[in-house]
Order: C-alpha cells, then sequence, then structure tokens
C-alpha cells in the first residue's frame, strides 16, 4: 500500500444501559423456543446451543437479509460454498497451524483457565487471586480431526476456523469461470468451528458457529478508499434489522491488535450487557492470503489487468461477521419492558418485521368450534405470504403477551363479529392499537402494517 490510513475517528459515547442482562435473554430463549442449551438430556455441553423453532427461523432472517444485501442485489459480487474439511496445507499456509493461537494461563489458586490477554492487573478474573498464575502458554485454536479409519500424523486434518480461506484458494477458480473483473467479492455463509479457551456469554462466543464472510478483491491503490466504503456499508446494513444506531460504533484496531494476516481492521461494536464489544469486523488483509497460497502452492495467484497489461496481487477487504453474534444483538437490543396503569409488566421484543420470527399471528377470540374453522380460513390464506403461527391456548390477553413476548409485529384476531362482517381485527405489538380489517383486504392490510412497525419508533 502506498497510502497512509486515515486517523481514527473519535468513539461514540456509551447508550443508555440495555433493560436485559445475560440472564434474562438467556433464560427468555430458552423459555420460548429460541435457543436451548445443547444435549440438555445430558446435562448439556459447556457453551453449546441448540437454536428452537423461533432461533431457527431468525437466523434464516439473518442469513437472507444479508445474502440480499452482499451477493443479490450486487453485480461485483459471486458466492461459494467451500468444504468445512479441506486439505491441511491450506491451514499452514494460511498461517493458522503456526498462528492461530490464544495465550492461556492456569490460575493456581482456583485451576480457571483464563486468556492471559483477558487478565487485567495481574487478577485472576475468576476468583480473585493476585499473581497466582503459572506462565503464559500459546494455544492453538484449531479443531484437529482425523480423515480416514486410521489415526496418525499423516491423516490429520482441520475444521476450518473461518470460511475466508475457501474464497482465497477458490480464487482462481472463481476468476476464470466468471470472467470478471476487478474488483470482485466472493461470498460465504457457512459454519466455522474454533477451540476457543475461553467460550461463553451465551451465543456471543461458541465453539461451533456460522460466519457470513466477503472476500472484496480490488487494485491496492484502490484498496484503502474501498476499505471506507465496506465499513459504512457494514454498519448501515444492521439498520435493515432494527438494531438501533445507538448500540453502534466503528473502532478501529490499535497496530498491536490486528491479527496475523490485517494491515487495518475496524470492528462494528455492539454495546451488549456487559459493555462495547465486536460484533463483526471489517479487515483489510492486503495481499497476504493470496501471496500465502502462491507460496504454499507454487501457483501464481493474480490477475491480469487488461487496462495496464500487467500482472497484479489483489488486495482484499473483509467484512466477516457470526450469524448467532447477530442474533445474540438483535435480542439483547430488542429487549424492552414495560409497566401499565395497573403496575402489570409486559415483556417485549421490539423487532423489526425483517427478523421477527413470526411476523403475524393469527388468534381466535375463543376456543369455540364456530370460530375455529375461519380462524383456521384467515391463517392457510396468511401462511404463503407471512411467517405465521396460530394459537388458541388460554386467554386472548394471555396469548398477546405470548407473542409480544416474542417480538411478534401484529396480531390477527378473529372474533364472534367476523362470522358476521368478514371482517377481523389487527393488533399492533407496540401501540396495542387496534385495527378492523375485511378478510379479503387482510394481506394488503398486513403489508402496510408491518411497513409502519419500527423497534426505533419506542
Ligand atoms: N475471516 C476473518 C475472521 O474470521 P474474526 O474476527 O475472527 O475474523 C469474524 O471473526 C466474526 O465471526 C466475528 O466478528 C464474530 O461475529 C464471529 N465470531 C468469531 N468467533 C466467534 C465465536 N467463537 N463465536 C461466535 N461468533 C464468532
Amino acid at each position: 500500500m502506498t497510502e497512509t490510513p486515515p486517523a481514527p475517528s473519535p468513539l461514540k459515547a456509551d447508550p443508555p444501559p440495555l433493560k436485559a442482562d445475560l440472564d434474562t435473554l438467556a433464560s427468555l430463549a430458552k423459555r420460548r423456543g429460541f435457543a436451548f442449551p445443547s444435549a440438555e438430556l445430558y446435562g448439556g455441553f459447556a457453551s453449546t446451543y441448540d437454536y428452537g423453532p423461533l432461533g431457527a427461523e431468525m437466523k434464516r432472517c439473518i442469513r437472507d437479509l444479508w445474502w440480499r444485501r452482499m451477493v443479490q442485489e450486487r453485480d461485483d459480487v459471486v458466492p461459494i460454498e467451500a468444504a468445512v474439511i479441506t486439505n491441511p496445507a491450506v491451514w499452514h499456509a494460511s498461517g493458522h497451524v503456526a498462528g492461530f493461537t490464544d495465550p492461556l494461563m492456569d490460575c493456581l489458586q482456583c485451576q480457571s483457565r483464563v486468556r492471559a490477554d483477558h487478565v487485567v492487573d495481574d487478577t485472576c478474573p475468576v476468583c480473585g487471586a493476585v499473581g497466582r498464575f503459572t506462565a503464559e502458554r500459546q494455544f492453538n485454536l484449531l479443531f484437529r480431526t482425523f480423515v480416514g479409519p486410521v489415526e496418525e500424523a499423516a491423516a490429520v486434518a482441520y475444521l476450518r476456523p473461518e470460511t475466508a480461506q475457501g474464497m482465497f484458494v477458490n480464487f482462481e477458480n472463481v476468476l476464470t469461470t466468471t470472467r470478471r473483473r476487478l474488483p470482485l467479492g466472493i461470498a460465504q455463509v457457512g459454519r466455522s468451528y474454533r477451540n476457543e479457551i475461553t467460550p461463553g456469554q451465551f451465543i456471543f462466543r461458541t465453539r461451533e458457529f456460522e460466519q457470513m464472510e466477503l472476500e472484496f478483491f480490488c487494485h491496492p491503490e484502490q484498496s484503502l478508499e474501498w476499505h471506507a466504503y465496506w465499513k459504512q456499508e457494514r454498519l448501515d446494513w444492521y439498520r435493515l434489522l432494527g438494531i438501533r444506531p445507538q448500540q453502534l460504533r466503528l473502532r478501529d484496531h490499535e497496530q498491536s491488535e490486528l491479527a496475523h494476516y490485517s494491515q487495518a481492521t475496524a470492528d462494528i461494536e455492539f454495546h451488549y450487557p456487559w459493555g462495547w464489544g465486536e460484533l463483526e469486523g471489517v479487515a483489510h488483509r492486503g495481499d497476504y492470503d493470496l501471496r500465502a497460497h502462491a507460496a504454499g502452492s507454487g501457483q501464481a495467484l493474480t490477475y491480469f489487468d487488461p487496462d495496464t497489461q500487467t500482472h497484479i496481487v489483489p488486495h482484499v477487504i473483509e467484512p466477516a461477521v457470526g450469524v448467532d453474534r447477530v442474533l445474540f444483538a438483535v435480542l439483547a437490543d430488542a429487549y424492552d419492558e414495560e409497566t401499565d396503569a395497573r403496575g402489570e409488566t409486559r415483556v417485549v421484543l421490539r423487532l423489526a418485521p425483517s427478523v421477527a420470527p413470526v411476523e403475524v399471528a393469527v388468534l381466535p377470540l375463543s376456543r369455540n368450534e364456530r370460530l375455529a374453522p375461519v380462524a383456521r380460513e384467515v391463517w392457510d390464506l396468511l401462511r404463503p405470504h407471512f411467517r405465521t403461527q396460530s394459537d388458541d391456548a388460554q386467554s386472548i390477553g394471555r396469548r398477546y403477551r405470548r407473542q409480544d413476548e416474542i417480538g411478534t409485529p401484529l396480531c390477527v384476531t378473529v372474533d364472534f363479529e367476523t362470522l358476521d362482517d368478514r371482517a377481523v381485527t389487527i393488533r399492533d405489538r407496540d401501540s396495542m392499537a387496534q385495527l378492523r380489517v375485511p378478510i379479503a383486504n387482510l394481506e394488503g392490510a398486513l403489508r402496510e402494517q408491518l411497513a409502519l412497525v419500527h423497534p426505533e419508533r419506542r
């Protein structure tokens, strides 16, 4: 790079604290079916979660929003899907076998294993003992496995710790088959695995997670401009998910924080219940990876620039984010509690319709045999168009509360008048206002009402 990166912009002030702490969120997630501790039947499995019906649906919404913006709507990005377990030479060349490590220490007092870079003032973050640590050791985060029947050194392989290398080792294939010119982005969504020393904070840091990554290959002299572009573009994306801008900020990494491949990185940070932390990284990887794989494979990984008639090694800008971490941030930001005049507390997830696992719930006023077929008819009518649920258990008030708690923006109530006037009531989650609409106009009316729901309208 010939240019110098611009000076970091000043950091944003802290927003007011979120309404939910970690335990409240984890317990809501379990109670309502967003995420369960994995294999709970057998006592769970440390920091591992299984997504329930609502969590699975919400993850799909997040992936789809990313895919739409990062692949489908662009003319300069193409997707791939690479293998999770591939030739270990990839991880030797990328530097992960030698360098993908965290420093760890053991506390001699409580035997906890902690990350040395998380220890402040020589104090154990678990038991508070001061100066009672073993010497620092480097711990490699790669998950090792064996391919084939024999567990021997020659059969060692790794579960990928990032999806990114799939894009680098396929750069030449994608370039040739798509006949594209620079800039060219290659995008991928898929699971990654890291043997984290200190996973935790619910789904914030786990050993198995899902990444959405873009490797954007560009001319070296345009790379700083593209880095600035992608920082802003990625920050803007979170508006589509309804995360309030006050909860997000960009933070440029200090030189000492940079990963082994990175020339410059900015984090998009979210203000979590415990303070600011990484949500997404937007890294400038320079030509590190293409050069590393050219050296590792013995094949030139260059781009022939038809304008200058020269071969160049492109630079890469990489926005990389975890689906699970986005889901966590969305839930944490959306959680709200309000108390009415009678002192009753209502828990509301103020989700944007774009990420709400249920957009519309169909609720017959009561479990009455005359209402059931009409409620069924309305549900059948809406299912092809919206993410829906139908619920007839318990009082209508309790069912509204249940839908509020999972963030359903709109409920459609079928009552006895419906039998005469073929109209239903739409109830808004945030204002609790009600609107009477003929079934014949329901789909259009719901679309209009959903467009009005926005988490910033609190
Ligand atoms: N290819 C670059 C890369 O993987 P990273 O900062 O290590 O960079 C990118 O990871 C994103 O993946 C993070 O910002 C975070 O959203 C997510 N992520 C990383 N490790 C994770 C973990 N252990 N659990 C959940 N999400 C994780």
